[in-house]
């Protein structure tokens, strides 16, 4: 069991105060301050709603969730870009810096104090970003799938980040031994055979470990399903080998004549799959636009109680567009479920500033409101 083998410490308390910003995107200058709680911004489309999101998953992620060139997230014809944040967790204040100028290396700063290397950053102040894009999960490629799982499971198991490094490295390895086979119409078994040996280590390793994260994801999974679409209707996340039911070197023995053609390995834990099903059938070819929406949204409130529950902290939840495709009752429920005390801070989008203010008000929480307009930002809370 990997969630019940942590220790079970009291949650920490951590929210983003303030947030200041220069030349970011169409920002000139904004300082915001914020609620422990709940923050909206509202405002018409283009006005800079989803760039303030952004900017607060930079100082968590220390790049942008959009853009992966830094340099683009600086406002049109200017040459720099400043992100600062105040944190506030478990009592003490920690201020974060980026900075970021054209052709220079980005800055990175906790407490004045430059990071050698920026992964040491990340996960120190969690941060789950709910978005449309999310459905590139179902519609993308494999590697989205992967990537979704492996993010989660490299924040608990170091060793599982290090596996998958050795295995992608081994990985290129063999594929430039395929490639050399075939440019020189030679073959050399015993070589190939080092290789295997490597990736069969590794690989194996890394499959069971993702099993093993899969059967205690989808129990969390499920029960948000559950929750936000009331539903009898059955959900299931299985994982699909690429090595079928086959052992992993027969698998990579079986593919071989294939993959000197290829000049690329075809099978391994870089091609497995998870499929997503409802109600026993593909999720992607016949589930409706809400029920996609729907499950979407409860793969991330999984990642989300997941990473709670592992770094015994509620992360910020970003809520980009999420009232697109739900109907007004599945909505009604994702509102009231963030508002509770199992969740921490919450930044949330709208285009309709009543509307979200009034949902929150009903479940009973106070709202810092937000009115965005052309890279400017009002509070209006009070208005
Ligand atoms: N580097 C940049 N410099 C200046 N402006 C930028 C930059 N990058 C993006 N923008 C501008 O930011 C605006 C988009 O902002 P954003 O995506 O935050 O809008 P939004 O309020 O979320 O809109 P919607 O309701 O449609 O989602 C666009 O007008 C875009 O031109
Ligand atoms: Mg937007």
């Amino acid at each position: 069991m990997i969630l019940k083998a942590n220790n079970p410490l009291p949650l920490q308390l951590m929210y983003l105060k303030e947030l200041s910003l220069i030349n970011f995107k169409n920002y000139e200058e904004a300082k915001l301050s914020f609620f422990p709680k709940v923050n909206c911004f509202t405002g018409n489309n283009g006005m800079g709603k989803t760039n303030l999101l952004d900017a607060i998953y930079y100082l968590s992620f220390c790049k942008s969730f959009f853009n992966a060139i830094d340099s683009q997230n600086i406002r049109y014809e200017q040459g720099f870009f400043v992100i600062q944040g105040s944190f506030e967790k478990d009592g003490d204040t920690d201020d974060l810096y980026c900075g970021v100028k054209r052709n220079q290396k980005k800055q990175f700063k906790r407490n004045k104090k430059e990071y050698e290397r920026l992964s040491e950053h990340i996960g120190i102040y969690p941060l789950v970003m709910i978005s449309p894009s999310d459905s590139e999960l179902i519609v993308g490629g494999s590697e989205y799938r992967r990537k979704f799982i492996d993010s989660i499971i490299s924040q608990y198991d170091k060793v599982y980040l290090e596996k998958l490094i050795a295995y992608n490295h081994v990985l290129a390895q063999r594929n430039a031994l395929l490639k050399q086979f075939r440019q020189s119409n030679s073959f050399d078994s015993v070589t190939l055979e080092l290789w295997d040996d490597q990736l069969i280590i590794h690989g194996d390793g890394i499959l069971k470990k993702r099993i093993e994260f899969l059967q205690e994801f989808s129990q969390l999974f499920t029960q948000n399903f559950e929750y936000i679409t009331d539903s009898k209707e059955t959900v299931g996340l299985h994982y699909e080998p690429s090595t079928k039911d086959k052992d992993y070197r027969t698998a990579l023995m079986t593919a071989l004549a294939k993959d000197r053609v290829l000049e690329h390995t075809s099978v391994g834990i870089h091609r497995d799959d998870i499929d997503f099903t409802l109600n026993g059938n593909s999720l992607k070819k016949f589930a409706s636009q809400g029920q996609q929406k729907s499950y979407l949204l409860a793969l991330k409130l999984a990642q989300f109680e997941f990473i709670k529950k592992i770094k015994h902290t509620a992360p910020l939840l970003l809520l980009d567009d999420v009232y697109d495709k739900l109907d007004e009752h599945r909505f009604r429920k994702l509102i009231n479920l963030v508002s509770s005390n199992t969740f921490g801070q919450v930044f949330i989008t709208d285009t309709h500033s009543e509307r979200i203010n009034e949902l929150f008000h009903e479940a009973n929480v106070d709202v810092k409101l937000f009115h965005v307009e052309n890279g400017t930002v009002n509070d209006i809370s009070h208005a």
